[in-house]
């Protein structure tokens, strides 16, 4: 599993170590090019800012609308 991790004090990248595998800064993949993942599941760690209905903060939102995600399903692959 790969973990995708944005953090202002160090409360999101505690969980994203909780959770484990792949740890990736969201702030770093962000100064690539392209952002692609692979992997068999990929998470995404972030702060909620003054958010309404829970949503994800705009730099995480930005993130994800930038990377290119490739899920491998076990599922679809047997
Ligand atoms: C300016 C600011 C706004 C926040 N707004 C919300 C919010 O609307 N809802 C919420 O549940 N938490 C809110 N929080 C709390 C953060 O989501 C929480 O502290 C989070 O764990 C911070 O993650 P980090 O330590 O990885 O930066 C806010 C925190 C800050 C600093």
């Amino acid at each position: 599993m790969t973990v995708c991790y944005f953090t202002a004090s160090g409360n999101c990248l505690y969980v994203a170590r909780r959770i484990g595998g792949t740890l990736l800064s969201i702030p770093q993949l962000m100064k690539q090019d392209s952002i692609e993942i692979e992997d068999e599941a990929v998470g995404i760690v972030c702060p909620v800012y003054k958010a309404i209905l829970s949503m994800m903060t705009a730099y995480a939102a930005v993130f994800v609308q930038r990377f290119v995600l490739q899920t491998i399903s076990p599922l679809l692959t047997k």
